[in-house]
């Protein structure tokens, strides 16, 4: 039992000391050591635009992040010292020329201060590795100046020192911002690890190749070569052509012809094709990704069908119903008692595919910092297949003739009733169709 526990001991030690280092960089240096990312715009006019129209270049601006940094994360880091941490801690990765700067919390984005500029060029060119083995909680080690690293090194530029690092084509860069662990020292952002312990590492896919892909051409306007150039787009869960036929859906009955009072059962695969981490990912105590099935008779009459529950542990937090959770609002909001609100706005009955985050009275939340366990991590891995079935009982009045049957897959970033109690814009919690799949049965009578 013990020499069980040892290692477990040893590793926990381990992550500490990476993550004072991390912390240790609060404002070590000042904004001015940081060139903004206009200043490579001259040059470097795609990768600008690219980056400009990203993610990455709103990490500290984006609607959805100023809200949840100042309305919940800074004040409940003021009323509860466990999480008092997060007050600097969120812009190690979402404005990190702030936080090494130790301007925080950063102005707000209205302001126009220079947090505005999010994960920028020089923030990723200026790192040389990350402090310790893990990659995770902004544990990068930047070095800013006129040295840009670069995974090429073309050192043919008069404006800056071009150095070649092999870390800057590494996903363990990615990885020391897409991998955090909240103050209950549980992984509540674990993208890298996903991909680490997935098939794709072996092949040697990485981050790059599927979110910096590389095309012929120029990566500067006076570079005198041409070469396969890292793409500087970032497509993520923003982009709904980077979410389109992420899974594929399949679906079969067990049976072709019944008659009314008969049961089918239809059996459904769901296989990820695209992602090279689980799915959802990322911030994935705010993603929903479901299914919903229905049959519609000759008569044009729709009939909704509830998933079967499988019975694993923890089960009713993938199966949408009217439950109420994210009671623990109420504490940054200073709504004493806070009864909760809808967990998810999705057909009762419907199966979904998500990782629930569970603050200290293991209740579901949406404040990632707050989450000191997990529910089951019922998401879809890299390559994996899922099947889901649905045992139907065929209506006694149900029309004969063909009867079809269609699935569809949805997703959304954020739980509609989170959106509309913090007024965030409808954009964030808009449903997005992944995939559907069809089948039929024939019904006599
Ligand atoms: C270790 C780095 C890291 C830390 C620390 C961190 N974040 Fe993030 N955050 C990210 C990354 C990376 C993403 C994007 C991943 C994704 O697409 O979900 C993200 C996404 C988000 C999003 C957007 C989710 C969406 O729907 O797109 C919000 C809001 C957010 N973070 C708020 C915070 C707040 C508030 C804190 C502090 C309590 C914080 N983050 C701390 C790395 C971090
Ligand atoms: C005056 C023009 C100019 C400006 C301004 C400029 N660069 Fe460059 N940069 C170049 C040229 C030219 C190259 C070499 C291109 C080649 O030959 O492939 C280059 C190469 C690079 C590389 C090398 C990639 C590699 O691995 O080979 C990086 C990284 C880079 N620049 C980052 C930056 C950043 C970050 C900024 C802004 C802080 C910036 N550059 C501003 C002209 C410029
Ligand atoms: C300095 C921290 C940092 C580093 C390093 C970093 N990211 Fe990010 N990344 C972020 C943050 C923060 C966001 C979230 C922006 C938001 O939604 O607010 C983000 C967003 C993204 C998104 C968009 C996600 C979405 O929801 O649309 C992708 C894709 C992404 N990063 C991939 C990468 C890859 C690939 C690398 C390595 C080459 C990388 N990141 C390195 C901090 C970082
Ligand atoms: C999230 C981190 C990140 C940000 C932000 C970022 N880069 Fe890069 N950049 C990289 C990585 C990683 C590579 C190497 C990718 C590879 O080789 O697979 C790279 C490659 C490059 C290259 C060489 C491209 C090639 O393949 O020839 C240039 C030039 C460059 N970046 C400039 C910029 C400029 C300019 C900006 C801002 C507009 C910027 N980068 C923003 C991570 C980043
Ligand atoms: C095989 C291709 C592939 C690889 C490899 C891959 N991704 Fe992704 N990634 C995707 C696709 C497709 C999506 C869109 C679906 C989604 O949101 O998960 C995505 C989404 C994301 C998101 C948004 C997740 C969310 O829920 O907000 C982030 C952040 C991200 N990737 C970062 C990374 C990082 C970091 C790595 C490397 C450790 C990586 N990806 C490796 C294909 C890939």
């Amino acid at each position: 039992m013990h020499a069980y526990l040892l290692p477990i001991v040893i590793v926990t030690g381990f992550i500490f000391a990476q993550d004072k280092a991390a912390s240790e960089a609060h404002g070590r240096f000042t904004y001015s050591d940081f060139e903004a990312p206009t200043a490579c715009r001259p040059c470097h006019v795609d990768l600008y635009h690219q980056w400009e129209q990203a993610m990455m270049s709103q990490a500290y601006t984006h609607h959805w992040d100023e809200i949840e940094y100042f309305r919940l994360a800074v004040p409940h880091a003021d009323k509860e010292p466990k999480v008092a941490e997060v007050k600097d801690g969120c812009n190690g990765c979402h404005a990190p020329t702030a936080f090494l700067a130790g301007d925080t919390p950063p102005p707000h984005p209205s302001k126009g201060s220079r947090a505005n500029e999010s994960v920028s060029c020089d923030v990723c060119h200026t790192i040389k590795t990350v402090a310790g083995e893990t990659p995770f909680n902004f544990n990068f080690v930047s070095t800013p100046g006129k040295v840009k690293y670069g995974a090429k090194g073309r050192n043919v530029s008069p404006y800056h020192t071009v150095v070649q690092n092999d870390f800057t084509g590494t996903p363990e860069l990615c990885g020391s911002c897409h991998n955090e662990q909240s103050p209950y020292g549980v992984w509540v952002k674990s993208t890298y690890l996903e991909w680490a312990e997935g098939p794709y590492p072996k092949q040697g896919v990485t981050c790059m190749t599927c979110h910096m892909p590389k095309a012929y051409g120029i990566n500067a306007i006076m570079a005198k070569e041409k070469s396969m150039v890292a793409q500087h787009l970032f497509h993520g869960a923003h982009d709904d052509g980077k979410l389109r036929s992420v899974v594929e859906l399949r679906l079969n009955p067990d049976t072709r012809e019944l008659e009314p009072s008969e049961t089918v059962t239809l059996s459904m695969q769901l296989f990820n094709a695209k992602t090279g981490h689980k799915f959802p990912s990322g911030s994935a105590e705010e993603r929903v990704l479901w299914v919903h099935v229905e049959a519609v008779d000759e008569d044009g009459n729709v009939y909704h069908i509830p998933v079967d529950p499988k019975g694993f542990k923890g089960e009713e937090y993938t199966i949408a119903s009217e439950a109420l959770a994210y009671q623990d609002l109420g504490i940054p909001l200073g709504i004493p008692d806070f009864p909760g609100i809808r967990r998810e706005m999705i057909p009762v009955g419907d199966r979904i595919f998500r990782l629930p985050y569970l603050n200290p009275d293991g209740k579901m939340t949406i404040m990632q910092w707050y989450t000191a366990s997990f529910g089951p991590d019922y998401r879809i891995g890299p390559r994996e297949t899922k099947i889901e079935t649905y045992t139907w009982q065929i209506p006694d009045d149900i029309a004969e003739g063909r009867v079809e049957i269609r699935a569809e897959m949805y997703y959304r970033k954020l739980p509609v009733p989170v959106a509309e109690f913090l007024d965030v814009p409808e954009e964030e919690s808009r449903a997005v169709l992944i995939n559907d799949a069809h089948t039929w049965i024939e019904i006599f009578y």
